[in-house]
């Protein structure tokens, strides 16, 4: 079968990486992709929000399966598109509903729907801009630290956690005064939780799951985790700390209640769910959903997963996902990312790649930012290449990953040097 991939980062590359091993994949599309996703499909240089050139594209080259990667075309209904066009409505699918992705597009949706299915979770309220003095009095009401987060998707922004009250006062005004733009209409407040976080993902078909691999990423952009937000600077799978037993209950309380909420409430939903969990003193609990996979997770998690890609999109497009057990590797997967200089802040493009194929065969190099320009491999992105790594164990598939990050250069090349450093106290040898 033919199957075009939406999106052009890190993620995209695993994921064409992966589907491009099956069996059944005549021809693999990526639009837009990246020069990474070049070397395993063939890119389209097509908008991921251009849904009618998606279509058009997609009829003409006779495309049965769409995956879908980031969650702005999902939010956007880009799976109501296609569903609502008699001619497009064979294509599988795989990225929910637009009712469905407000799980991630309305951190307010999210909660609410967190509440009435009874998932754990941080409490919450949400307030307009009419209810800044409502909304003052909840945050007099909490205890330090304040949360406070956008409504609607932000670009991975739209989170504050501030120290004191004055602080969370002008941070309020500001997001109702349009900080965010219109997705700070509507602000959360939640009480702030303490614990490490981990990311867990499914695959549904609306009615059934799968768990995949668990996750953990690396946010900030210096060591240690310190300095400001990242798109996330490397990734680790498995996570030590989430023992069978904690998986247990994530699964119990968490997963299951929310593919039962989607059914029990007719939402349309065929696709990944990525939960952003914490742990909270052994007790898992939610601070967000996302309707499609991480990046830099799926970095981790694809190259741990041993089963066809493709037969497992098509399990969810048939609605019998779960039937065949996932096979995944014990072995454990890390990520580290290669960042232009000067991100999260402002960087330059443009910069020659060079030591691509310098790499040895110890690690599998995913492009997130870059693009050809006269047959040379160019950075177009903050974050350039995650350099992922299997082995028995982290310390050696970081000093994988590590060894063959120093491989790659481009000017003002940076990445961090101690992604899981936080979990060699949870590995016991
Ligand atoms: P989000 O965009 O919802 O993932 O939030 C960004 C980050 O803010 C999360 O990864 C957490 O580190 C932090 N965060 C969000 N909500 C809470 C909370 N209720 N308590 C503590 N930290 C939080
Ligand atoms: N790495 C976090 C995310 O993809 O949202």
């Amino acid at each position: 079968m033919n199957i075009m991939i939406i999106g052009s980062g890190g993620r995209e590359h695993a994921l064409a990486w992966k589907i491009a091993q099956s069996k059944k994949v005549e021809q693999l599309f990526i639009a837009p992709g990246n020069a990474g996703t070049a070397q395993v499909g063939k890119n389209v240089t097509i908008g991921v929000n251009d849904f009618e050139a998606l279509g058009k594209f997609a009829l003409q080259e006779n495309v049965s399966m769409v995956i879908v990667g980031p969650e702005d075309p999902l939010v956007k209904g880009i799976a109501d598109y296609f569903a609502g066009h008699p001619e497009l409505q064979h294509i599988a699918m795989i990225g929910p509903s637009q009712q469905g992705a407000q799980l991630e597009g309305s951190k307010d949706f999210a909660k609410q729907f967190m509440i009435r299915h009874g998932i754990p979770t941080a409490a919450y309220r949400s307030f307009t801009a009419k209810e800044e003095n409502q909304a003052q009095d909840f945050i007099r009401r909490l205890p330090p630290p304040y949360v406070l987060k956008a409504d609607g998707l932000a670009a991975g922004k739209g989170v504050v956690i501030v120290p004191t009250q004055e602080e969370a006062f002008a941070e309020l005004h500001e997001m109702f005064a349009g900080k965010f733009g219109a997705a700070s209409n509507t602000v959360v407040i939640e009480e702030f939780l303490s614990g490490i976080e981990l990311s867990v993902f499914a695959l549904t078909d609306g009615n059934h799951y799968v768990i995949l691999p668990e996750a953990k990423d690396y946010k900030r952009i210096g060591e240690g985790d310190t300095g400001l937000n990242t798109g996330g600077m490397g990734a680790v799978s498995p996570v030590p700390f989430a023992d069978k037993n904690f998986l247990a209950k994530v699964e119990q309380r968490i997963v299951r209640p929310t593919v039962e909420g989607l059914r029990k409430e007719g939402i349309p939903y065929k696709g990944f769910i990525f939960f952003g969990l914490i742990n909270v003193n052994g007790e898992p609990m939610v601070i967000e959903y996302n309707v499609r996979m991480g990046d830099p997770e799926t970095e981790v998690v694809i190259p741990r997963i041993e089963t066809d890609l493709v037969e497992l999109f098509q399990a969810v497009a048939n609605g019998t996902v779960g039937t065949k057990p996932i096979q995944t590797s014990s072995k454990t997967a890390t990520t580290v990312m290669l960042v232009s200089g000067g991100y999260p802040e402002a960087f330059e493009k443009g910069k020659v790649i060079t030591g691509l194929t310098e790499t040895d065969n110890d690690s599998i190099v995913f492009h997130a930012g870059t693009s050809e320009k006269n047959g040379q491999v160019v950075t177009a992105g903050g974050r350039v290449i995650a350099v992922s790594a299997l082995a028995d164990n982290m310390e050696a598939a970081l000093a994988k990953s590590n060894r063959n990050a120093d491989v790659i250069r481009f000017d003002g090349k940076y990445n961090r040097r101690d992604i899981g450093f936080d979990l060699q106290r949870f590995i016991h040898h």
